[in-house]
């Protein structure tokens, strides 16, 4: 298994690659591609830590060799926000960024599962299937948005409000991954009681639990940490079914669901070759599908914005 991560140098990119050297499965390799000229040295550096992980280091010209051979590549390359920002704000720098960073994909490892993880998600994730379309090599299995961070947050502050072993708690988020389109269900969530201004306050909480990340960093970036953890458990877990085992995680896809929106966040039952199913969210409260239905347009906006990015 040969895991890129584009971008590698970023607050992002290292967290994410000590924990895949530390987690992939022995005899793996892990190339890591950044522009920036630090790159060789995080390599070197992680390649003293004594796992059967073989990592490489590629610098601006040679984001071929990071992605020949490569079975999944993670996408955190771009700039993050800063107070006072949006997601969306982020769109100018990024959207470009990810095309170029797609193309390369289309021409070196076409049959690769792609992680989007560069904001905002629900756009680079419709010009990185647009990229892939115009090289004649889309497939929309094998696409995918990370939102496992608005998973692990919910997760960590159901668990902090009720008292209870996070462990043991599992909380779906469907939609997107900005502001209002992320919707936690917390309806859903089993062993617990909400009241409803519990389940108000605890789902604006979740919404902006990124703001208050880059708030807290003041200006100094935004999630680095926690995000390296939730692509580190999004791509251990595609990993894992990519060699068998069954694995569910919910991650922003292409539905082809005309009542929601084109790409969606779903669970999604995970397999050797990217999506093998796409699972129906359940029944929701009459809050979430109030919040659903309010946050749909805007979606399908972001969608629609990185859709025209690319075709024009
Ligand atoms: P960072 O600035 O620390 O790192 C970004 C890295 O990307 C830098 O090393 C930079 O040299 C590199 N880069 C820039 N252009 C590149 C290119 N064309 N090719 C390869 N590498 C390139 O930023 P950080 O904090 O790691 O965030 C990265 C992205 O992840 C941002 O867009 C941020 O908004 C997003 N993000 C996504 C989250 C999610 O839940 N999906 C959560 C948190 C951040």
């Amino acid at each position: 298994m040969k895991v890129a991560v584009l971008g590698a140098a970023g607050g992002i990119g290292q967290a994410l690659s000590l924990l895949l050297k530390t987690q992939l499965p022995a005899g793996s390799e892990l190339a890591l591609y950044d522009v920036a000229p630090v790159v060789p040295g995080v390599a070197v550096d992680l390649s003293h830590i004594p796992t059967a992980v073989k990592v490489t280091g590629h610098g601006k010209d040679d984001l071929a060799g990071a992605l020949t051979g490569t079975d999944v590549v993670l996408i955190p390359a771009g700039v993050p926000r800063k107070p006072g920002m949006d997601r969306s704000d982020l769109f100018n720098i990024n959207a470009g960024i990810v095309k170029n960073l797609i193309e390369g994909v289309a021409d070196n490892c076409p049959d690769a599962c792609v992680g989007i993880i560069t904001n905002p998600v629900n756009t680079t994730v419709a010009i990185a299937a647009e990229t892939l379309k115009a090289k004649g090599v889309y497939n929309k299995n094998k696409l995918f948005g990370v939102t496992t961070l608005d998973v692990i947050r919910a997760e960590t502050f159901v668990a902090e409000l009720k008292g209870v072993d996070v462990a043991s708690v599992h909380v779906p988020v469907i939609g997107g991954h900005s502001g209002t389109t992320i919707l936690p269900l917390l309806s859903q969530v089993e062993g617990v009681e909400f009241s409803d201004d519990e389940v108000s306050s605890l789902t604006t909480r979740i919404q902006n639990a990124g703001t208050e990340v880059v708030e807290a960093k003041a200006g100094g970036g935004s999630a680095t940490l926690s995000m390296g953890q939730a692509a580190a458990r999004f791509c251990l877990s595609l990993v894992a079914a990519m060699q068998g085992e069954n694995v569910v995680e919910y991650t922003y896809v292409q539905t082809d669901d005309s009542d929601d929106a084109a790409f969606f966040a779903h669970p999604v039952r995970l397999g050797a070759n990217g999506v093998e199913e796409i699972l129906p969210y359940g029944e929701l409260s009459a809050f979430e599908e109030k919040a659903k239905n309010d946050m749909l347009e805007g979606l399908r906006g972001d969608i629609k914005l990185g859709v025209d990015f690319v075709t024009g």
